[in-house]
């Protein structure tokens, strides 16, 4: 009874308070509302049409005095890439000073995984599962990013990304929505901090809107075909998240969409982002994607195009100029309602108030401490440490051992800065990095270091280099070797067709593997590389992505020990190709393959392979599942606890897990929770992560780790396409990563009916 009574209470309250703060909200909302009108209903329909137009120095060959007419006389609401502060500060004089209403410019920028100070790739930023970490890479982005005059970044980039072909899954925070979201959020608060007017603040453009990580074939750019039930699922979900973290821009995307172009969506923009979110900052449209309408086949000509976009609630039209060129004569010719061009004029108009733009148009004072300050860099450092998955650890050659007096560091990529820093660093420098090599050579007090290139590049068929390294690998006790992807051959249209490590890697690792001395292979690559005829020849394997400035740093304080490995993968790892795509939350199917069919060849006489949803050819389990990753120490999962075996409307369960440490080093864990919903009106993934929780732990102690859940976590997108939780059986599951082996599992009932 009691509990009841303080329950109403806490709910009266909670309603009190949100009543009280939608009262606040709306006082100030309705004050910025009427400062976007007074100032709408003074523009000319050219100066509405240009707040649309976002223009690169491109746009008119690079010739400031030409731009200068354009911001002159309204034309322009916004620049990508305006070059340094100094141009910056000249392009918005223009616009303050000496256009008629002195409506200033928002500068956007891709700040993607840093500024100067650069973290890992995204996709290795997931693979921390840190999200307070990931927060405050972000707010040193967006600190440094203000230096120069930016106030906008083109990130979180949100796709969900099943398939390592695809080069842009370097960008992206990987297969699942929870985590994703997580990232989502974290990034978007972290650009955006308390509140957009703080001048050390820039706007998030959560991207790309939507399904883009879906190409077919993970070729880029190429068709995306998502049924309405996944897309709200699995792809909507980050979106969703960094929109109720308040992101005030969003990016709409290349693809076709069902075919349906994202930029000209009306479906996905109008009623999904604005209607059913409550979205009211602007979106943009990408580079050049809303004339990709006509190669897609979806408008015959710029006309068109500028009448689909606006329709379907593209703001800003990036790069191309179909608005400026036909915005006036359809409005006029009243083929477009004016309406719809002043609701995208007031959301832009939006932004720019809350960035506090009309009061500080210009670039705050530059303060040279900021770029690569040692807060930036330990932050870095701490990030990258965490993003590095150790993926085999049988022997005992790590942490480095006394033992190991002579260590070879050998490999393409143990001293390449620029590679090591990925894909999308326009602002990034080389010099700034630290690679392995130089962090070894710094902290080499305790042993000795040769070091032997053994390939020119990543991508070398050259054997030259081979003989030295073979030597360096013989002369040591310990090698290790950094193979992987360079910089260029992941990222934006770097798609791949397969995946294995480039030039003849394979081969440099082969043959140092064959001098006898162990060999830690530490792999730096922007996605998911296949590397299967390799792991045996190693004792020990670290996925570094591409790691960033400290990447050097990183790496040795996770191989010396000094870090707990600690990153677990935010994307299951294919064993070959020809799995792709492979995931962890996939349905079941009504023929599941059972585990130990694994691994039967093509050439086995009798027909063993059942008539189930499997390989003849591979195994049809990932080479390493979604959310694994090792430490130093041997973790024990025990004593899975349910408090109940049913879940009741509007109460919730908590399930409990002992974790011990039975190793001899400390540990840092990521305890994950996945929940399987038995039986639905559609159905449901053979698990879907729910919870995660970083705990450290020392070596030999033991931590109880308790996470709680209700009837809205169970919610899911139904037969009728509500979002709903159905009564039924229910599996939870607590482990160290996504495959069955490494969970303690658990059922529990949710009721309907509270008696039950
Ligand atoms: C194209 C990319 O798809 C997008 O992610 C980026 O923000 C824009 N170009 C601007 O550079």
């Amino acid at each position: 009874m009691i509990s009841t009574i303080t329950r109403q209470v806490t709910v009266l309250l909670l309603a009190i308070l949100t009543i009280q703060s939608v009262a606040q909200k709306s006082g100030s909302e309705t004050a910025e509302n009427t400062k976007i009108s007074s100032l709408l209903a003074k523009m000319t329909l050219e100066e509405k049409i240009g707040q649309l137009a976002q223009f690169h120095l491109w746009s008119r060959n690079n010739d400031v005095e030409q731009l200068s007419a354009v911001i002159r006389r309204g034309g322009v609401g916004s620049f990508l890439n305006a070059g340094d502060r100094a141009n910056k500060e000249k392009l918005q004089r223009v616009a303050v000073e000496e256009s008629r209403l002195g409506i200033p410019l928002i500068f956007g920028r891709d700040v993607i995984h840093g500024y100067r100070t650069v973290f890992p790739i995204p996709l290795g930023q997931a693979a921390s599962w840190n999200p307070d970490l990931v927060q405050k890479a972000a707010a040193v982005s967006a600190k440094e990013a203000t230096q120069m005059g930016i106030h906008w970044t083109f990130a979180p980039m949100l796709d969900i990304a099943r398939d390592p072909r695809w080069g842009r899954i370097a960008e992206s925070p990987g297969e699942d929505p929870f985590l994703a979201s997580a990232m989502a959020a974290a990034m978007t608060q972290g650009f955006q901090g308390d509140g957009l007017a703080d001048p050390h603040t820039i706007a998030a453009c959560a991207k790309h809107y939507v399904g883009y990580g879906a190409a077919e074939g993970g070729r880029d750019y190429n068709t995306t075909l998502i049924p309405e039930h996944e897309l709200r699922s699995i792809y909507l979900p980050p979106f969703k998240a960094a929109v109720d973290a308040g992101a005030a821009t969003i990016m709409s995307a290349f693809n076709d969409l069902n075919g349906i172009p994202t930029s000209g969506n009306p479906f996905t923009l109008r009623q999904i982002l604005r209607s059913e979110w409550g979205f009211d900052g602007f979106v943009v449209s990408d580079w050049n994607s809303m004339t990709e309408m006509i190669p897609h086949g979806f408008c015959a000509d710029e006309r068109e195009v500028a009448i689909k976009a606006l329709t379907a609630g593209v703001d800003m039209e990036m790069v191309s100029e179909s608005y400026q060129h036909h915005l006036k004569g359809l409005i006029e010719s009243g083929m477009l309602a004016e309406k719809l061009l002043d609701e995208a004029v007031a959301n832009i108009l939006r932004v720019k108030f809350r960035l506090g733009l009309f009061e500080n148009p210009y670039p705050i004072a530059y303060d040279a401490t900021v770029i690569l300050h040692p807060d930036h860099l330990k932050i870095a450092r701490e990030l990258t440490a965490q993003s590095l998955v150790l993926l085999k650890h049988d022997a005992a050659v790590l942490p480095i051992q006394k033992t190991a007096k002579t260590i070879a560091i050998i490999g393409p990529l143990a001293d390449s800065p620029l590679d090591q820093m990925g894909t999308w660093t326009p602002d990034g420098k080389a010099e700034d990095a630290v690679t392995p090599l130089q962090a070894f050579q710094k902290a080499a007090a305790d042993y000795e270091i040769l070091y032997a290139k053994g390939l020119e590049t990543p991508r070398s068929s050259e054997r030259a280099l081979f003989a030295e390294a073979v030597a360096a690998a013989q002369k040591a006790d310990l090698a290790i070797l950094f193979v992987g992807e360079d910089h260029l051959i992941s990222g934006e249209a770097r798609s791949r067709a397969f995946l294995n490590l480039p030039g003849a890697q394979e081969a440099l690792v082969a043959e140092i593997a064959a001098t006898g001395t162990p060999v830690v292979m530490v792999i730096l690559a922007g996605r998911p590389l296949t590397f299967a005829p390799l792991i045996d020849k190693a004792a020990a394997i670290l996925y570094a992505w591409h790691p960033g400035t400290m990447g050097g740093p990183a790496i040795v304080d996770v191989l010396s020990g000094k870090t707990s490995p600690s990153g677990r993968l935010p994307v299951s790892f294919p064993r070959t190709v020809g799995q792709v795509p492979v995931y962890y939350n996939h349905r079941n199917t009504g023929r599941p393959a059972p585990k130990e069919m694994l691994g039967i060849p093509l050439g086995t006489p009798e027909d063993p392979k059942g008539y189930v949803s499997n390989y003849l050819d591979a195994d049809f389990t990932p080479q390493y599942p979604f959310g694994y990753g090792l430490s130093y120490s041997s973790i024990e999962y025990q004593d899975l606890r349910l408090s109940s075996g049913k879940l009741h409307p509007g109460e919730a369960l908590s399930v409990s897990v002992q974790v011990q440490n039975n190793g001899q080093y400390p540990a840092d864990e990521v305890v994950q929770l996945y929940i399987r919903d038995r039986t639905a009106s559609v159905t449901r993934p053979v698990k879907e992560l729910k919870g995660f929780q970083r705990i450290s732990l020392p070596a030999g102690e033991s931590r109880k780790v308790t996470f709680r859940f209700g009837e809205q976590d169970l919610a899911f997108w139904n037969i009728d396409m509500q979002f709903t939780a159905e009564a039924g059986l229910f599996e939870v599951m607590v482990g160290s990563s996504s495959a069955d082996e490494d969970l303690l599992k658990e059922a529990f009932e949710l009721v309907n009916d509270p008696a039950d």
